[in-house]
């Protein structure tokens, strides 16, 4: 069981993800005997296990009920227990983007965090490539190593417990992308450099922009290229029907066409309202998260 091999069937031991509810989910490793309890009832771990993934499963009291879904890195994000702030599929998404991060790659990142960016960097390079994930908090290390093994990723991930910023990382001119999302990212700037191979990229993700100000002339200085910050903002849209009215200017076509169309609706409706596609942006949209700096190194002739 894996988050980088998909399987039809739930067995034991499985990493699976539970919906219960619009942005409502959990994970769960499935185990004999084990019941999960929630406010919609008591579901059985053994009454899930030949299922397959995507099923609705009902609760014992028969009113409740939850979905199975096979684990992503994107379902990983959502359901994960944070132990840190954590970086979301939009900037995740702009961050793989724009390191060209790809089957085989070789990708350095710390802080490792929750894992949220770890997880979904590891599929990217999957199934031949590595992640080397640093972090110096040693509960978190040995939790994000735990989650990796669940997930059955141990074999894409080495997970190492120290401190970036004053001992740098295990390798030289090897990696094809470092990530740094660390409070003084500045300090592991020439780190990164001595990792990174001739054309690798770097992403430092900061919320502050005093943070990026500082990034930015620490890359320059380290001889970087193609210095650039974005700031990722999610506009998500909604398709729905809506009947709207119709305002009388005098365009006789439209009310004709519209009586004709729905000849069951009265005289009166008719003329005044019509059926529409509607499309809008969702009333909360997520704000600011970080800003992304990116930047090419290029060893100086
Ligand atoms: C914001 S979290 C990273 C979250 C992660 N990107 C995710 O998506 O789950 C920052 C992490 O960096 C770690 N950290 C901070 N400074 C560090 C350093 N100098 N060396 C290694 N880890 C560090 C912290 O302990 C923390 O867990």
């Amino acid at each position: 069981m894996s988050i980088v091999e998909y399987k039809a069937i739930v067995e034991y031991g499985d990493r699976a993800i539970i919906f219960v509810g619009m942005n409502h989910f959990y994970p769960l490793v499935v185990q004999r005997g084990q019941v999960m309890h929630s406010k919609y009832g008591a579901f059985p771990h053994d009454w899930m296990v030949g299922k397959t993934f995507g099923s609705k499963i009902w609760a014992r009291n028969n009113k409740g009920w939850l979905y199975i879904l096979h684990p992503t890195a994107e379902l990983w994000t959502l359901s994960l227990l944070h132990r840190t702030q954590v970086i979301y599929s939009t900037d995740i998404s702009m961050i793989i983007s724009e390191l060209e991060i790809m089957p085989g790659c070789l990708v350095i990142e710390s802080g490792t965090g929750s894992g949220s960016l770890s997880h979904a960097i590891i599929r990217a390079v999957s199934p031949n490539g590595k992640l080397l994930t640093y972090e110096f908090h040693n509960e978190r290390a040995d939790k994000a190593e735990n989650d990796f093994k669940l997930n059955g990723l141990n074999h894409l991930v080495t997970v190492h417990c120290r401190n970036v910023c004053q001992e740098g990382f295990d390798i030289t001119s090897e990696a094809d992308a470092v990530i740094l999302d660390l409070p003084i990212p500045w300090e592991a700037i020439p780190y990164a450099k001595q990792a990174l191979k001739p054309g690798g990229r770097i992403c430092c993700f900061s919320p502050c922009i005093e943070q990026v100000q500082r990034s930015c002339m620490c890359l320059r200085d380290h001889g970087f290229i193609d210095v650039k910050v974005l700031e990722t903002i999610l506009r998500p849209y909604r398709v729905k029907k809506m009947e709207l009215p119709i305002a009388n200017t005098g365009n006789c076509e439209s009310f004709q066409s519209n009586e004709r169309s729905d000849p069951s609706t009265s005289h009166h409706e008719n003329k005044s309202k019509r059926e529409l596609l509607s499309t809008f942006p969702v009333a909360t949209t997520p704000g600011h998260t970080g800003y992304l700096t990116f930047a090419t190194f290029y060893p100086q002739e």
